[in-house]
């Protein structure tokens, strides 16, 4: 067994660790404080993450000195993994993880430098979109390069009746491809996608608002970055309402932003929270690796 697989195994013999998982006032999101992803995680231990990441939506692990292989391990205890449409942004001999970097080494790109320009949640263009996400910080700004998460459960509860009447019970349509093409030309992270490629990133429909798979709650699952349309509506009509919900989406109040520090790592609930990258100065390199945990079929 490697030294990941065993560190990160499920079985139940490792010893408990000790941490305790801190929430801040207001917003999403919680810090799980003592916890050391490099050493064993038992499954009582899996348990209380578990729950805090359906109750949190979104767990920061500060200074987490682990390696590809155990971003890797740990992801894989909450689902199978997902593997990014952009190949050339795939770590090396570790395909689960997307590097999301600006930087550029012997004129490459070694990332995906515009990933989460737009609020979005992870892979929601495909048939089974993304359960959650987790980043590590390999290189960090020395200013800029913040993460912004809103809760979509709070965007739910915020859309008034008259609103709601409009969208409960309809689809919309996500699609890769709807900002690619602007986001293509604004920079160089994104060739021509190949036949292949986009048979991979088919439109697909979801429902406006979805049901949380394990804990039962509502939430509101369109977001500017991959929603195109809702289904059933005229154009300008749901060109209107999704402006709406987009606005209700990132209301202050329901906004966790995150300061990375080095080898912080970021868990996050897709079917929860949209997030946004803030973006930093061109000239200051950023690398983060990403790991993705295919979800379910919203309904
Ligand atoms: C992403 O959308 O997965 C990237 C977020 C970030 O770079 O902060």
């Amino acid at each position: 067994m490697s030294a990941a697989s065993n560190a990160l195994s499920s079985n139940d013999s490792a010893q408990s660790q000790t941490f305790e998982i801190r929430t801040w006032p207001g917003a999403v999101g919680a810090e799980i404080i003592g916890l050391d992803l490099a050493r064993p995680v038992n499954v009582e231990d899996f348990g209380r993450i578990h729950r805090a990441h359906l109750d949190h939506h979104v767990l920061v692990m500060r200074d987490q000195r682990i390696t590809p292989e155990h971003q890797i391990a740990f992801s894989r205890r909450f689902g199978e993994l997902q593997i990014h449409v952009l190949k050339q942004y795939l770590l090396a001999g570790h395909p689960e993880i997307l590097i999301v970097s600006n930087i550029v080494e012997h004129g490459q790109n070694i990332g995906l430098g515009d990933a989460g320009k737009f609020w979005h949640s992870d892979l929601s263009y495909k048939e089974l979109p993304s359960l959650g996400s987790m980043l590590h910080a390999q290189e960090l700004p020395s200013e800029g390069g913040d993460t912004l998460f809103a809760d979509m459960h709070k965007a739910w509860e915020a859309v008034p009746d008259a609103l709601r009447k409009i969208v409960e019970g309809r689809q919309a349509a996500h699609s890769y491809t709807a900002r690619y093409a602007e986001t293509r030309f604004e920079g160089n992270w994104r060739p021509t996608l190949t036949s292949e490629q986009l048979a991979q990133v088919k439109e697909v429909v979801h429902p406006v608002v979805r049901t949380h798979p394990e804990t039962g709650r509502k939430a509101l699952f369109v977001s500017e970055g991959f929603t195109t349309h809702i289904l059933g509506l005229p154009q300008d009509e749901s060109h209107d309402v999704l402006q709406q919900l987009y606005a209700l989406s990132v209301l202050e109040e329901n906004i966790y932003r995150h300061r990375w520090q080095p080898h912080d790592l970021v868990f996050w609930d897709n079917r929860s929270l949209i997030h946004l990258a803030a973006g930093c100065p061109a000239h200051l390199r950023r690398k983060l690796y990403r790991t993705t945990i295919q979800g379910n079929a919203p309904f």
